[in-house]
């Protein structure tokens, strides 16, 4: 167990922002947590992750916890899948990583996503057509209100595109996570259909049938190196927005406006229209506000030139916001969670 009093949060933030804490303590057992939450009971509390989808707009008086629960562990086996209990502090690519080695597959499109297992379960991480919700089976959690464990199965965390449950007005902040299940498949089945992936195999000369699930992990990789910023560099949270589902009419009026718009089918009365395409049509791609700015290469992120507030990174997404809602008549809303 460690906990730190007074400390900057910006080694635990990845965008960057030099907000302090009262506390900050990371637990290695559910014990732990149980230890931590009976200690600090009259405290405001914040569970972070790996801080990769955070946002902090003050100072946070209060204590801040962390899981370092590590470790995975096969709970059940059959000759075509696993199922593995997996440490809510585990760093996300490296349980992708290390799953590809053991021969579980499934995770690979979601190589080099940013941030812990824990965040997993509660944003429900996506890339390339995947979530983590297709290989979620339960998620095991800490009440924080009175120490108390409980599991819930995938079809009670009400899983959406980057939503669960957790994330509900009623829930939110509610729960730690401290272990999540997921099955993974022992047969590789690449899926490609999304993004430009298949175009980004035949370009590296693979031959389909060819394709192993660490080739398309390197491939995944590189082509998200290419497009996101790395945090350590420019600070960042990755997507900033959500990219908004409108209805078919909407869908087919801008169609007709601007017909090489980019979207995704959604089902028969929704469509999907990327959010990077929407900012950059509003002319906001690398252009700045202050220290804030929208990164040149990905208008879906929002960057962090050095020395921005949190406050100064909402000035730019609610400007954004206002351009491409005078534009396209469309508002999008952040992924980033906003921590007052
Ligand atoms: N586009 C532009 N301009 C831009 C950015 C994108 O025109 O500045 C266009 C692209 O040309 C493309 C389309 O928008 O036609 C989609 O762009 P991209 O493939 O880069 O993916 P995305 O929809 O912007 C989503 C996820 C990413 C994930 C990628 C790949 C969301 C909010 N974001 O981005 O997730 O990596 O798909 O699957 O759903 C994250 O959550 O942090 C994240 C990076």
């Amino acid at each position: 167990m460690k906990e730190l009093s007074n400390i900057s949060l910006k080694p635990y933030n990845t965008f960057g922002i030099d907000a302090k804490a009262r506390c900050l303590a990371e637990y290695e057992s559910v014990e732990e947590l149980q230890h931590l939450l009976q200690k600090y009971r009259d405290s405001r509390k914040l569970h972070i992750g790996g801080g990769s989808n955070l946002l902090f707009l003050n100072d946070f008086d209060g204590v801040i916890l962390h899981s370092a629960i590590l470790g995975v562990e096969v709970v059940e086996e059959t000759d075509k899948d696993v199922v593995v209990k997996v440490g809510s502090g585990m760093v996300w690519d490296d349980l992708v990583a290390e799953s590809i080695e053991h021969g579980w597959y499934g995770l690979e499109n979601l190589s080099l996503i940013p941030g812990e297992v824990g965040a997993s379960a509660v944003q429900n991480i996506g890339a390339y057509g995947a979530e983590a919700k297709d290989f979620i089976v339960s998620v095991e959690l800490v009440d924080m209100a009175n120490g108390e464990c409980l599991k819930m199965k995938n079809e009670e965390c009400e899983y959406a595109y980057r939503y669960s449950i957790f994330k509900s007005d009623a829930l939110i902040g509610r729960y730690a996570v401290t272990h999540v299940c997921y099955r993974l498949s022992k047969v590789f089945v690449p899926h490609l259909e999304y993004g430009g992936l298949k175009k980004a195999v035949e370009a590296c000369g693979i031959a389909l049938d060819e394709l192993t699930a660490s080739r398309l992990r390197d491939i995944i990789i590189g082509t998200r190196n290419g497009k996101l910023p790395d945090p350590k560099v420019l600070g960042n949270a990755g997507s900033f927005f959500m990219n908004p589902i409108v209805d078919r009419v909407k869908f087919e009026s801008l169609l007709a406006e601007y017909p090489g718009m980019p979207h995704y089918e959604v089902d028969d009365d929704r469509v999907k229209i990327p959010a990077g395409w929407l900012i950059e049509q509003s002319g906001w791609k690398g252009r700045r506000l202050g220290n804030a700015g929208v990164y040149e290469k990905q208008a879906l992120v929002l960057v962090n030139h050095g020395g921005a507030s949190g406050q100064d990174i909402v000035r730019l997404c609610e400007t954004v916001r206002s351009d491409v809602s005078d534009k396209f008549g469309i508002d999008i809303h952040p992924e980033v969670n906003f921590i007052e």
